[in-house]
């Protein structure tokens, strides 16, 4: 048995977490630090534990501890259908607030699934016509700038750019937030309770990538492509 900050570990245990910039989860096996794996409930699956927590734990990052979104806020999400978007739709919304989903028109219906009470079309709609004012706008495609995400502000508005480059990161203050999510287990335990208490479904594409070390370069084309949605998940 060991003792982590999220509960004890016995050998044998089902466990789930994210090894950080060590990556190398496209191995059968892979080594990890204690304090970086939570034991999975019982009643979430694998492959759901798999899909939960990296868009979660950005998702958690910018909306929860960032923005501090609550009851009554108003958030924009750009990018509704990928890994950070999805976690994001569903977790605004379980911390209260009213979202708008930005997608493709052939991702409106998952969108509205995962409880957006508004959906934009990028197609027909671009944001730069978007007239609505938002509390908080979280980018997670990096298709908007300072300049452009301002522009969709209340007064207290803050702009969430999850897609940054080092000058924004850098220059990100006041009403613009940015920077790298940490990996924290307590995030992950939060995280799986969600889905096992049914608040949080992790989305996984349905494109086949297959399975096995071929997979991976097959699944990173569909990355690659813009069009992934949610996660993609593959089995050793
Ligand atoms: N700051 C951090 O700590 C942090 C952490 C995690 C991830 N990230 C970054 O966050 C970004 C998002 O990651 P992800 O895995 O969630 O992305 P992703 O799943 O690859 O995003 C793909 C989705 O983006 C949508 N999309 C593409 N163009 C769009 C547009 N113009 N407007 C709205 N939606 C659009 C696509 O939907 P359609 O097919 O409908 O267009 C697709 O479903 C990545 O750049 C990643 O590096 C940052």
């Amino acid at each position: 048995m060991v003792e982590t900050a999220t509960g004890d570990l016995a050998v044998g245990d089902a466990v789930s977490g994210m090894t950080g910039l060590r990556l190398g989860t496209h191995a059968e096996l892979v080594a990890v630090p204690v304090a970086r794996l939570v034991r999975k409930p019982e009643g979430v699956s694998h492959d759901d534990a798999a899909a939960a927590l990296f868009g979660g734990s950005t998702a958690l990052h910018f909306l929860r501890d960032k923005a501090e979104v609550g009851p009554g806020d108003r958030v924009l999400v750009n990018g509704a259908s990928g890994a950070v978007g999805s976690a994001a739709v569903q977790l605004a919304r379980h911390l209260g607030a009213t979202v708008t989903g930005v997608t493709s028109t052939i991702n409106l219906p998952l969108v509205r699934k995962l409880g957006a009470d508004h959906v934009i079309d990028y197609t027909t709609t671009p944001l730069s016509e978007v007239a609505e004012r938002y509390d908080v706008v979280l980018d997670a495609v990096g298709n908007l700038t300072p300049a452009s995400g301002r522009r969709l502000l209340t007064e207290r508005g803050v702009l969430q750019l999850v897609v940054a480059g080092l000058g924004d990161t850098l220059r990100a203050r006041g009403n613009v937030q940015a920077g790298a999510a940490p990996e924290r287990a307590e995030d992950f335990a939060h995280l799986l309770q969600l889905v096992s208490d049914g608040h949080l479904t992790p989305v996984i594409d349905d494109a086949r990538v297959g399975d096995g070390l071929e997979a991976v370069a097959v699944a990173h084309a569909r990355i690659d492509s813009g069009r992934k949605v949610g996660n993609l998940v593959i089995h050793p």
